[in-house]
């Protein structure tokens, strides 16, 4: 053996048990686990582990796999992408899939954005980081309006704008400066003790409007971020008129709506982005997760009079809009748009939240159902009504054990968020077991 043979590392085979313990001893712990599955292999809508046990997959990689695991379109765009060109870099030069993928965002997105303008990053923290820093240029102004309950990512610029949970930010102060936060409209736990999103009369926008006579000059204010419907933050549908209102109070002042369609874009909630669920038409809108097909890929998309002021070389990335990652989602986006998957999502969303409606009426631990297309939230509460945040850790390990993968969102929201390939059986088969667990918790 030579020396260098001798260095070299050899990747043991391995069981479950033994992956999940070398895991234990050399991966970072902060890298927190909602289920003990060790995932081997994917295909369409399950999840192997090391030992074959077969898994339902009711998370899709975090709102990524869209047309599920290993679809041979997707695959077979990635190995032919990989055969011509792995990467060249968009500021070495011009690639075809790039290009590609821009268009083909311009031909789905809303309003004026189809004659827009953008460019490809690696994530969603960072097509986030991109759009406020295009707000923060082309208005010369440095402040950012965003809302609690959000979650806009981890990188410290978008770590100033998360408001998801004080743990992403303990010791982390003196973040971002000029960003400001007022509440999202949560009507199920109403931050203003409103008994309902009908009677409110949109209160959580007049908090927007006194922000804009207390702290944040109007004329300094370069854009409102919003979620529109809340991820992390558990699935939570803002009431009617909530987006459209703060478009208006953007036009109103000169400030640019930035939507973060993250997760809710690319057809997740029955529509290409959430956003045409209410017709509200973004300045810049910020993309990630199911746009790469399983791959890493980010995108900002904003009226091209905002991108054209933006000089030469003020933004860029070295592996943004990679051509395997951009071949694999615009093949994963055909595959969408060819068998209408975003109706699909519609009805088997709307069976699933029904499901849950019915047993919400006999169930104590489920407090509310709610969600759009295949983005769906059961929030769970304890018996006096407070978020059930002790139980769905369990439920969700339990749930995993059974041979369903799901992830929470909020306090103690169950988040359903399955590839848009799911069928009515394979969410009746999953719905079922989960209900049958969730209806022991009794009082
Ligand atoms: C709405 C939203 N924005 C931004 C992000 C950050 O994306 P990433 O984890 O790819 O940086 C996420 C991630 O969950 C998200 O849900």
């Amino acid at each position: 053996m030579t020396d260098h043979e001798s260095t070299l590392h050899q990747v043991p085979e391995t069981t479950s048990t033994e992956l999940i313990e070398r895991d234990h001893a050399s991966v970072a712990a902060t890298i927190y686990r909602y289920t003990d599955i060790a995932i081997q292999r994917g295909d369409g809508m399950y999840l192997y582990d090391f030992e074959g046990r077969k898994y339902l997959d009711f998370v899709a990689g975090i709102a990524t796999m869209n047309v599920g695991h290993c679809h041979p379109a997707v695959v077979e765009a990635i190995c032919d992408q990989a055969r011509n060109l792995i990467h060249g870099a968009c500021h070495v030069g011009y690639m075809k899939p790039y290009v590609d993928m821009i268009e083909y965002l311009k031909v789905i997105a809303p309003g004026e954005l189809k004659n827009g303008k953008g460019l490809l990053v690696n994530s969603g923290s960072e097509a986030v980081e991109t759009g406020i820093k295009l707000a923060r240029y082309t208005t010369n102004r440095s402040m950012i309006l965003a809302f609690t309950e959000s979650f806009h990512g981890r990188s410290m610029g978008a770590l100033a704008l998360t408001a998801s949970n004080t743990l992403y930010r303990h010791r982390l102060s003196s973040l971002l400066t000029g960003v400001y936060h007022t509440p999202y409209p949560y009507c199920y736990r109403c931050p203003l003790m409103h008994k309902s999103p009908e009677t409110c009369g949109l209160a959580c926008l007049n908090l927007v409007e006194k922000a804009l006579e207390t702290v944040i000059p109007p004329e300094d204010l370069a854009g409102i971020i919003v979620e529109p419907i809340a991820g992390e933050g558990g699935y939570i549908v803002p009431p009617d008129g909530f987006l459209h209102g703060l478009r208006r109070i953007c036009d109103r002042h000169g400030a640019l709506l930035i939507v973060d369609e993250v997760q809710t874009g690319l057809g997740r909630t029955g529509k290409m982005f959430a956003v045409q669920h209410w017709d509200v038409e973004p300045d810049i809108i910020c993309l990630a997760k199911s746009l790469g097909g399983g791959l890493p890929l980010g995108a900002m998309l904003a009226r091209a009079d905002l991108v054209d002021a933006w000089p030469p070389a003020a933004q860029g990335t070295t592996f943004g809009g990679n051509p395997i990652a951009c071949r694999a989602g615009l093949a994963s986006l055909r595959i969408i748009q060819e068998q209408d998957l975003m109706a699909h999502a519609s009805e088997v969303g709307n069976y699933i939240q029904n499901r849950f409606r019915k047993a919400q009426k006999v169930l104590p631990i489920f407090g509310d159902v709610r969600g759009k297309g295949l983005m769906v939230g059961v929030e769970l509460i304890d018996a006096d009504g407070s978020p059930a945040g002790e139980i769905i850790k369990a439920v969700i390990k339990e749930i995993g054990a059974r041979g369903i993968a799901l992830t929470k969102c909020g306090v103690s929201s169950l988040r359903f968020a399955p590839p848009l390939i799911i069928t009515q059986e394979q969410a009746t088969e999953g719905v079922d077991r989960i209900i049958e667990l969730l209806s022991k918790y009794q009082w």
